[in-house]
């Protein structure tokens, strides 16, 4: 089945075309990092527009790079949620209205368990079960994930996620925005452990998380005073060590109390080049496994949503052979906070 997947939850429209025989064919990405950027944070209005210049394009060009047609497509697959409602409708809509055209069905996934799903596309890819570690701008939760849908939170962040953290750290160290890389690069010229900064709930013997805790200890360490450059790094290296201290231990902790020997790890976050250092050095010493998406796969991006998408579709295409003859309604909803524990397993 060819599946075309479709992301708009919020400032990156991505699309990509994943084939269950193949894999993934190809994707394409509009960030909208630099229209946001002016105004220190995702502006909704503005994205869900910019998802609507966006989303045709990049689809069309897409299927013209592979020689593709519409016509070619056996099944769509978009972020129903959580996400912002109007970005979401932009790809709920466009989705529903090209498989009502086309006449093949339309599904609508969930967009962690794309982030979660995502290093099945890298290889070697992970098999089930798995621990999971789900860290992105807007989530941060541990989670065992035994097959597609059966997903068992262990834990979460009560406050901040760790994405906002960096993002919040790097507003207050004059950085821009998306903070993540931009923290992290500046990391690479400090010193951790200059200035010193709290682990929060690291030995609290659960596997929750607090973050604001951690960016209010930056907002004091730096409030009032005028930051040289290497301070500036040195803050940086600092709060990246302390954010990251406490995402491997509870990452650990969590393999342990299972007794899982693979943890994937999945979000923005996952692009940190520390953290990946940190846990591949861990997987060593303790013989588990850690898995990635591709490096361009962890933020956002259409190849998750496709590949769950594909996975799901071919699920049910097995199990109910006359989907693909009477595809099911295209009368859609989207939904901007979702359980994924709620999610139906395949
Ligand atoms: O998964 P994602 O693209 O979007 C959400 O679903 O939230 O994650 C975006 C988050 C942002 O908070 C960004 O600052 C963070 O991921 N991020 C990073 C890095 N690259 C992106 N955080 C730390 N280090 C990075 N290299
Ligand atoms: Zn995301």
């Amino acid at each position: 089945m060819l599946i075309l997947g479709i992301e708009t939850s919020c400032d990156e429209t991505g699309v990509a075309l994943y084939d269950t025989q193949q894999g993934l064919l190809g994707h394409k990405l509009h960030s909208q990092v630099a229209m946001h950027a002016h105004y220190g944070g995702v502006v909704p209005e503005l994205a869900s527009r910019d998802h609507i210049r966006q989303v045709l394009p990049l689809t069309h060009a897409l299927l013209g790079e592979h020689g593709l047609v519409f016509k070619d497509l056996d099944g769509l697959a978009y972020t129903q949620g959580p996400g912002l409602a109007g970005a979401l409708l932009v790809g709920a809509s466009v989705a529903n209205g090209l498989a009502w055209s086309l006449n093949i069905p339309a599904i609508g996934i969930h967009h962690l368990e794309g982030h979660l799903l995502s290093p099945l596309l890298a290889t070697p890819a992970p098999t089930f079960p798995f621990i999971a570690l789900l860290v992105s701008g807007g989530h941060t939760q541990i989670m065992q994930v035994t097959r597609i849908g059966e997903y068992q939170l262990l834990g979460e962040t009560v406050d901040d996620a760790a994405g906002e953290a960096f993002d919040k750290t790097a507003q207050l160290l004059g950085l821009g925005y998306p903070g993540g890389p931009l923290i992290a690069e500046l990391a690479q010229r400090g010193r951790p452990g200059h200035f010193q900064l709290p682990r929060p709930m690291i030995n609290n013997g659960n596997l929750n998380f607090s973050f604001s805790g951690l960016k209010t200890a930056v907002l004091t360490l730096v409030r009032g005073k005028t930051l040289s450059a290497e301070d500036k790094a040195n803050v940086a290296a600092e709060f990246q060590a302390a954010a990251i201290d406490v995402l491997v231990a509870k990452s650990l902790s969590a393999l342990e109390s299972t007794r899982m020997q693979q943890l994937v790890v999945a979000g923005g976050v996952g692009a940190n080049a520390h953290l990946r250092q940190r846990l591949d050095k861990a997987a060593k010493e303790k013989r588990f496994q850690v898995f990635y998406p591709p490096l361009a796969l962890c933020t956002d991006n259409g190849a998750m949503i496709a590949l769950a998408g594909g996975l799901r579709l071919a699920a049910k295409s097995t199990s109910n052979p006359t989907l693909q003859a009477h595809p099911v309604s295209h009368a859609f909803t989207v939904m901007p906070r979702w359980d994924l524990q709620a999610l139906p397993t395949i």
